[in-house]
């Protein structure tokens, strides 16, 4: 036993129990039921009540994980918690959910990838376990967006996209010799490979620009007056980035590994748009009941929409051991990647 291989033992989630359809949004702002389905997919997405944090909202996920898992937070050394939407600020909600989770002094790592969070996360553990820095992980992806919208006609575009949600991941070194590692040619579970890009040319095309240091004083009136607090972004151009970086490096990781697109039996992608993945599962050529999507219910949750998407595909039976899964996203930064996972 010289090396290490990362399990995902357990995975959970949260969603706020308020439901907000495309109906409630359109008596808000000049939208319809019929162009946010036929443009996007979503039916609705939820809400949290005015209060909850970015925290908060994670702390169910983490326990249904943990509960999956056989585990206590308490158990984990080390925590990485990826989000756009933190409780404060600075610092990150990583050492938040520490003291909230009483986990002692364990490390937090807060990973700003936006949408592509949840794969840069697994990625990082996946690193720290296969060089023995880490024995037990506590990946958290949780957003509360709802309150940075602009549900106005100026928002508009934007705001019918995005919903509040928190998902948990907790994975595991398991000792292995190096010939017997995760891979496409045997059945030992766990994180097989991991590929990610980023192009921050794209920065100002997907962003929330105030508060920030490109506003001087960070935070002004004249800011809040331009709109500059509520996220912005050029939709056509970060659909079809999104439609070519998740394609190619979906390609990149399967055809280094050795997989053919026919071999993978669940993709968990992203939650941007219902067009996006289905432009990318055509053009990958991968079968439509082997694309697991629920942006119909919750809209876009950011770092969350994965670990939601594989915290519901276990409840339902689609996650089973030996299976072959493939993550994929696009995000903010611009940012993109997969992580190729033996169940
Ligand atoms: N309701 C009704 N009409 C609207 C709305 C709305 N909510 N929003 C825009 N429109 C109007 C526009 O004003 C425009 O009107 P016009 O033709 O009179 O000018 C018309 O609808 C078409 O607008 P487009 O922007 O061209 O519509 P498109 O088909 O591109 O769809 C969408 C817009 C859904 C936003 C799409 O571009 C998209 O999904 N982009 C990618 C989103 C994404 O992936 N984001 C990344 C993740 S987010 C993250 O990382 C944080």
């Amino acid at each position: 036993m010289d090396a290490f291989r990362s399990v995902i033992r357990g995975v959970g989630h949260h969603v706020p129990a308020h439901v907000v359809t495309n109906s409630d949004l359109s008596q808000w702002m000049d939208t319809s039921d019929e162009w946010i389905v036929e443009r996007t997919g979503i039916r609705e997405r939820r809400f949290i009540e005015p209060g909850t944090t970015t925290s908060d909202l994670a702390l169910p996920a983490i326990e249904m994980a943990c509960q999956r898992a056989g585990i206590r937070p308490q158990e984990c050394d080390l925590l990485i918690a990826a989000t756009l939407s933190p409780d404060y600020f600075f610092p990150g909600i990583g050492t938040v959910l520490q003291h909230k989770l009483v986990m002692s002094h364990v490390p937090a790592i807060d990973l700003r990838a936006q949408c592509s969070g949840l794969i840069y996360s697994l990625a990082t553990a996946d690193a720290y376990i296969r060089a023995g820095m880490a024995k037990r992980i506590l990946i958290v992806c949780s957003e509360v967006q709802s309150p940075i919208l602009d549900k106005t006609n100026r928002g508009r575009d934007m705001a019918v996209l995005f919903g509040d949600g928190a998902g948990a991941l907790v994975v595991e070194a398991q000792s292995c010799n190096t010939h017997e590692r995760p891979s496409a040619k045997n059945m030992i579970s766990g994180v097989i490979d991991s590929a990610m890009g980023g192009d921050g040319a794209g920065a100002h095309l997907l962003f929330l620009k105030a508060p920030g240091s490109v506003v001087k004083g960070f935070m002004t009136q004249e800011a809040m007056d331009a709109g500059d607090i509520h996220p912005k972004m050029d939709g056509r151009v970060v659909f079809k980035n999104a439609v070519t970086r998740m394609t190619e490096v979906a390609t990149t990781i399967l055809e280094r590994n050795g997989v053919s697109p026919s071999d993978v039996d669940l993709v968990l992608p992203h939650q941007a748009n219902l067009r996006i993945n289905e432009a990318v599962r055509e053009k990958l050529g991968i079968a439509e009941d082997r694309v697991f999507n629920n942006i119909q219910k919750y809209g876009n949750t950011t770092a969350a929409t994965i670990p939601i998407c594989m915290s519901e595909a276990f409840e339902q039976g689609k996650l089973r051991q030996g299976q072959m899964v493939l993550t994929l996203a696009f995000g903010a930064g611009f940012t993109w990647g997969s992580n190729l996972i033996r169940w």
